[in-house]
């Protein structure tokens, strides 16, 4: 088993497959995008199986794979059946911000897909070309049929800015009120590709205060363990409503969770800098004895909450959530 020196468990990778985007999300990258990284530096899908399969082996339970866009990376839905069939893991996830999968839907049903979480901000198409700096919000709403469609448990992740989709909150929970899905409101992060910090945030607390003021009998719900989110339910609606405090960060305590980026860092916290590069050791020809030593030592370092973590970094961050993994 896998325990950080605070006494968590870890049983949940986030699993990066790329850093490449056809989206240019301003909260994640420049219009100009970021130096994408040279695809021998990526961690081959081979590797992904074999450091996955020995996860598993020490109780990992839960896999993600986000990216940059998943769908990007060549040949995507062989590396999933792959990874859908190691013993052991439970249950497997995807991030997808929807561009590019509306025909893979029904493949990700066969592979027993547990649950797709759909990046969008907005039902507007003026202000998704605003956030995203691309037209594709008919390509997305066709995933989301499509997910709905199969019977796919859907979350919706939108992340909230000032002065960007604000207006788009109210809108977004109301699709939960026929359709089984889940919204979750985040609180935006530095993570933008740039220097830029200080953004005009709008935290967990005033992103609740906004909604209770339409809804006023929302109900706080049972938070599945682990989970990032606070959660609740307008009555009457099918889906639930989550607000993630992505920012203030106070969900740390309930940590499970490391990650791997599509370099192959190991990283225990978001907002760490990164422990070290799994794929240098595995391509020098570690054992999986040696890679498990390693990796248990990353996780006894890893820091007590995210605030902790970001602190104990020597530089700003400068990041895209693409090059981290989302
Ligand atoms: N702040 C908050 N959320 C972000 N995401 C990407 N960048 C940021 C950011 N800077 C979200 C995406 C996606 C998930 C993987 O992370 O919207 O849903
Ligand atoms: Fe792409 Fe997701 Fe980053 Fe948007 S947030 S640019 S969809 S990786």
């Amino acid at each position: 088993m896998l325990v950080d020196q605070h006494g968590r468990i870890i049983n949940y990778l986030r699993l990066a497959v790329t850093d490449r985007c056809n989206l240019r999300c301003f909260y994640c990258m420049p219009a100009e995008g970021i130096d994408y990284i040279d695809r021998k530096e990526l961690l081959s899908y081979e590797e992904m199986l074999r450091l996955c399969t020995l996860l598993v082996a020490q109780g990992v339970k839960k896999i993600r794979i986000t990216g940059g866009e998943p769908f990007l990376r060549k040949d995507l839905i062989s590396f999933l059946e792959k990874l859908a069939s190691i013993p052991g893991l439970e249950e497997w996830h995807l991030t997808t911000n929807g561009t590019l999968s509306t025909d893979l839907v029904a493949q990700l049903k066969k592979l027993n897909v547990a649950s797709v979480n759909l990046s969008l901000d907005t039902l507007d198409r003026q202000r998704f070309l605003n956030i995203t700096r691309r037209d594709l919000l008919p390509q997305v709403m066709a995933t989301l049929d499509a997910l709905l469609e199969q019977g796919i448990k859907t979350k919706i992740n939108a992340v909230v800015m000032a002065r960007h989709n604000i207006e788009d909150i109210i809108p977004l929970i109301n699709l939960s009120k026929e359709q089984a899905l889940d919204v979750r409101f985040i609180e935006e992060m530095p993570f933008n590709g740039s220097a830029r910090q200080g953004m005009e945030q709008w935290d967990h607390v005033a992103i609740l205060e906004y909604i209770k003021k339409y809804f006023p009998d929302l109900q706080k719900v049972a938070d599945p363990l682990f989970s990032t989110s606070a959660n609740y339910q307008v009555p009457g609606f099918k889906g639930k409503m989550g607000i993630i405090a992505a920012y203030s960060r106070t969900f740390c305590g309930t940590c499970n969770r490391i990650r791997l980026t599509p370099k192959g860092v190991l990283k225990t916290c978001l907002y760490d800098k990164g422990t070290f590069n799994v794929k240098d050791i595995l391509r020098a020809g570690a054992t999986d004895a040696q890679l498990l030593i390693a990796i248990q030592e990353a996780i006894n370092s890893k820091a007590i909450d995210g605030i902790a973590a970001e602190t104990a970094r020597a530089k700003d961050i400068t990041e895209s959530m693409a090059s981290i993994g989302g």
